[in-house]
């Protein structure tokens, strides 16, 4: 297996160095052909769980499994040569005891040649976090709406809206910041909290649905493209891919029914004699 120049590459410890400074553009990506498109213009490029929803047409992320996520963690590594690529743990692969996230992350640093996995939790999650970084593997954090929870939580909504419910998440982002992470991703999080938790923690914060003072930012490529068909309130659409799509399709589908492709130019003659 090539492990594609890993120390060439944006590592875990430059995005951690970046706290407070430049912010730390990040897009999730799943195909080897997006990830040589944003490649040069990203710090980091993530290949999220959400691919079970947005490649596969999963309603949530808790189908997802290991082996999808080192399949396409390996395409996006084939494609890229700068940014520090993050794949996902997916549900249940890690939350059973650090010994399992350990054996499983592991499988996807070895199998994928990536910089860093990403795990979702708080306080939950803190031991078996730092288990991880003391053992040379570079951890994302994910706290505020975890979507893997989804079904404990009974529905995806924004976290910290009333200040009394500040305290735990605070107390998460100040306790994966003590365990190790290198940055913690801060999902659908009312944004006055998002820019407190930035403030307070030594650790880069990469906002979602959370505040324009967190050290970065990500979006879903295929929701900020405008592939997707419905996105949450957080996304704005920096293109209309969709409508892209839809014109060259219809363009092809006008110049096959009227038999004015394939041109010339894309068919093959015979050879001179
Ligand atoms: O799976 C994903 O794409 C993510 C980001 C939205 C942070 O976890
Ligand atoms: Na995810």
């Amino acid at each position: 297996m090539s492990l594609q120049n890993q120390l060439q590459r944006i590592t875990a410890p430059q995005i951690r160095a970046r706290k407070g400074g430049e912010p730390i553009v990040t897009l999730t990506s799943y195909h080897t052909h997006t990830t040589r498109i944003i490649d040069p213009y990203v710090d980091c490029i993530l290949v999220g769980d959400s691919l079970g929803m947005v490649m596969h047409g999963m309603e949530t992320t808790l189908s997802v499994t290991l082996d999808m996520m080192i399949l396409q963690g390996l395409a996006v590594m084939r494609g890229s040569e700068h940014a520090l690529v993050v794949v996902d743990m997916p549900f249940g692969s890690y939350e059973e005891s650090p010994q399992q996230a350990f054996r499983n992350a592991v499988r996807v640093l070895k199998e994928t040649g990536c910089g860093a996995i990403k795990l979702e939790g708080g306080e939950r999650m803190a031991e078996t976090i730092r288990f991880l970084t003391g053992r040379g593997v570079p951890v994302m954090a994910h706290i505020g709406l975890t979507p893997q929870s989804i079904m404990a939580l009974g529905s995806f909504k924004a976290q910290g809206r009333d200040e009394a419910d500040w305290a735990p998440i605070e107390k998460d982002a100040q306790l994966v910041s003590e365990a190790g992470a290198f940055a913690v991703v801060i999902e659908a999080v009312a944004e006055p909290l998002a820019a407190k938790i930035t403030k307070d923690i030594p650790i880069p914060t990469i906002g979602i649905g959370a505040s324009p003072a967190c050290d970065g930012q990500v979006l879903v490529l295929e929701d900020m493209l405008g592939l997707s068909e419905r996105v949450p309130k957080f996304v704005k659409r920096f293109g209309s891919l969709g409508d892209h799509i839809r014109g060259a399709v219809q363009g092809y589908v006008d110049a096959v029914r009227d038999r004015s492709f394939p041109a010339p130019e894309n068919t093959y003659g015979m050879r001179k004699k």
